[in-house]
C-alpha cells in the first residue's frame, strides 16, 4: 500500500468551522510560505463561505486573497470548495457565469476544484467539472455523505461512477457532519476506488469525536489523501489536527511521509496561530471544540444543531426540540432523502419546525416547495407525489425534471451592463462576484468597508483591541435577530452577523 497524503484546511475550513470564517488575508501572510514547504498535497485557501465572509465582514475583494496566497505559496496546489451550479452562493447561476467564475479562479491561481451539489445531483456538477477541466485545472467531484434508507454503498459507488464519467479527476467523500463511522469509511473508499478507478480523498469534521478514527480506517483502506487542519484551528467542528493524525498513523504503511522538520514547522504554525485565534475570540467558542455526540444521535451537522437551538428559542419552542428532530426524517423522506448540507439543512430544518408548529405540511416554505418540484435538481429518491402535488397547487408552479440551470438564460452580459450602469469595474472577476453578492460588492466599491476585526498578522497581539470593540459587553449595543441573520448595532454602527453553518 502506498502512503496517503495530507491536505491542509487551516486557511479555509479550519477557521470557517471554528471562527466563523473570520481569518483575514493579512493574518495568513506569515503562514502561507511555511505551509508551502511542508509537502501537503493541497492547501485549501479559498471557496466555501470564505468568499462571502471575506467580502461581507472583512472588506476583502475575493480574488485579492487568492492572488496573495498564491504568490506566498506557489509550489503546493491550491484547492477550493465549490457548490456546483451554486458556485459559492446560494442559488443556481447561469452556465456562462459558472464557466467565467471557474476560469477567473484558475487565472488567479486555483488548481483543484472540489465540486459538490447539495442533492448529490451530478447534473448540477457537470458545468463546473467541465469548466475546470477546460481551464486546465483539476476537477474533483465531491459526494455528500448522509445516512438514509437509500444511501448505501451501492448508491454511493454508482454516483461516483457517474461523476467519474463526467470527466472528474478524483472523488472526494465529503462528510460535512462528521458522521461516517470508520468501517463504513473504509468500505466506501474501497467501493469508490473500484467503481471509478480514480483517486479517492476524504473530508470530515471531528464534531462527534470519530473523525480521526475514520481517517485512520480510510487511509488504511487506500484513501489517497485526507483533510487535516492545524491546532488551534483544528479538531471539534473542524478537521482533526495534523499532528494527531501523524501519531495515529504511526507504523502503518499508509502513514503519510513527512520531512524531518515537519513537526517543528507544525509547532511553529500553531504558535503563530495562537494569537490569531485569541484575536478572533468574538467568533470562537468552547462548544465548537468539544466532542458532541448529539450529532450522531440526530444525524445532522453540528452547525444545524446550534442554529436549531437558537431558532427554537426565538420561536418559543424550546420544549419542542425532540419533536422537531423527530420530524426531520419525515421531511427528508418526503423530499426524496436529500442530504443535509447548505442550503438543504436549513430548508429541511425550517420545514420540520413549521410542521411541528402549524401541523404537517400546513405551511410550506417556497424553498421546500422548490425542492419538491425539482427546482434544486434531482433528489436521491423520488419526492412524495402527494407533497409534490400540494406544492404545485400552493405555489402555482409546475414540477420540472430537467437540469434546473437549463432554464436560466446566460447572465454575463446583463451583469456587465449592470456594473457599467453603476460605474463599477466590468471585468469578469467583478461580474461573477456581483452575480452572487451584489449588495456586498457595491458596498465594497463604495468604500463602505466593515471594520477589520484584527490588526495585521505581523503583530497579531495588537489585534485584541479591535476585536474586543465588537464584544457583546461593550456599551451601546443592541441586537435584532431575523432567521439566521442578526443585526448588531454597536455605538451607532450596524454590523451584519450571519449565524453560519459549517
Ligand atoms: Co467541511
Amino acid at each position: 500500500m502506498k502512503p496517503a497524503t495530507f491536505n491542509c484546511t487551516v486557511l479555509r475550513d479550519g477557521h470557517q468551522s471554528l471562527a466563523a470564517t473570520r481569518m483575514s488575508t493579512e493574518q495568513m501572510l506569515e503562514l502561507a510560505p511555511i505551509l508551502d514547504t511542508m509537502g501537503f498535497s493541497a492547501l485549501e485557501t479559498w471557496g466555501g463561505a470564505s468568499i462571502d465572509a471575506g467580502l461581507r465582514f472583512l472588506g476583502e475583494f475575493p480574488f485579492d486573497r487568492l492572488d496573495t496566497l498564491k504568490k506566498l505559496a506557489p509550489k503546493t496546489p491550491h484547492s477550493m470548495l465549490l457548490r456546483g451550479q451554486n458556485l459559492v452562493g446560494y442559488t443556481h447561476y447561469a452556465d456562462d457565469v459558472v464557466e467565467a467564475f471557474v476560469k477567473m479562479s484558475v487565472k488567479h491561481g486555483m488548481n483543484i476544484f472540489r465540486i459538490f451539489d447539495c442533492l448529490n445531483d451530478p447534473q448540477n456538477m457537470r458545468t463546473s467539472i467541465q469548466a475546470a477541466k477546460a481551464a486546465g485545472a483539476t476537477a474533483h467531484g465531491a459526494i455528500c455523505y448522509t445516512t438514509s434508507p437509500v444511501h448505501n454503498l451501492e448508491y454511493f459507488a454508482k454516483l461516483g461512477k457517474e461523476i467519474a464519467d463526467m470527466g472528474a479527476d478524483g472523488i472526494v467523500i465529503k462528510d460535512m457532519a462528521g458522521l461516517i463511522p470508520p468501517k463504513e469509511a473504509a468500505d466506501l473508499v474501497t467501493a469508490l476506488k473500484k467503481s471509478t478507478g480514480l483517486p479517492v480523498w476524504i473530508h470530515t469534521h471531528d464534531t462527534a469525536g470519530i473523525g480521526a478514527s475514520t481517517y485512520v480506517a480510510a487511509m488504511n483502506a487506500g484513501a489517497d489523501a485526507v483533510d487535516v487542519s492545524i491546532s488551534p484551528f483544528a479538531n471539534g467542528t473542524a478537521q482533526p489536527d495534523c499532528l494527531r493524525m501523524l501519531a495515529l498513523m504511526q507504523g502503518y504503511e499508509a502513514c503519510p511521509v513527512v520531512a524531518d522538520d515537519f513537526k517543528a514547522k507544525l509547532a511553529d504554525i500553531s504558535a503563530k496561530l495562537q494569537p490569531i485565534y485569541e484575536s478572533l475570540c468574538r467568533f470562537t467558542g468552547h462548544k465548537n471544540e468539544v466532542v458532541n455526540s448529539d450529532t450522531l444521535r440526530y444525524q445532522v451537522p453540528g452547525g444545524m444543531l446550534s442554529n436549531f437551538r437558537n431558532q427554537l428559542k426565538e420561536m418559543n419552542m424550546t420544549d419542542k426540540f425532540e419533536e422537531v428532530f423527530a420530524e426531520i426524517p419525515v421531511v427528508r423522506k418526503a423530499l426524496g432523502w436529500i442530504p443535509l448540507v447548505t442550503p438543504t439543512s436549513q430548508i429541511v430544518g425550517v420545514q420540520a419546525m413549521m410542521n411541528v408548529k402549524f401541523g404537517r405540511w400546513k405551511n410550506i416554505t417556497p424553498q421546500c416547495a422548490d425542492v419538491a418540484l425539482g427546482y434544486y435538481g434531482r433528489t436521491p429518491a423520488p419526492v412524495d407525489p402527494d407533497l409534490q402535488k400540494l406544492c404545485a397547487e400552493k405555489m402555482k408552479k409546475d414540477p420540472i425534471t430537467c437540469r434546473p440551470a437549463d432554464l436560466i438564460k446566460p447572465g454575463m452580459q446583463a451583469l456587465r451592463d449592470k456594473l457599467a450602469a453603476k460605474g463599477m469595474p466590468t471585468t469578469d472577476e467583478w461580474c461573477v462576484i456581483y452575480a452572487m453578492f451584489p449588495q456586498q460588492l457595491e458596498d465594497y466599491h463604495n468604500g463602505k468597508k466593515p471594520e477589520p476585526p484584527t490588526a495585521p498578522a505581523k503583530k497579531p497581539a495588537e489585534a485584541a483591541p479591535a476585536a474586543s470593540s465588537v464584544a457583546p459587553t461593550t456599551v451601546g449595543l443592541s441586537a435584532s435577530i431575523n432567521g439566521k441573520d442578526m443585526k448588531i448595532n454597536l455605538l451607532g454602527k450596524t454590523y451584519d452577523i450571519r449565524i453560519e453553518e459549517f
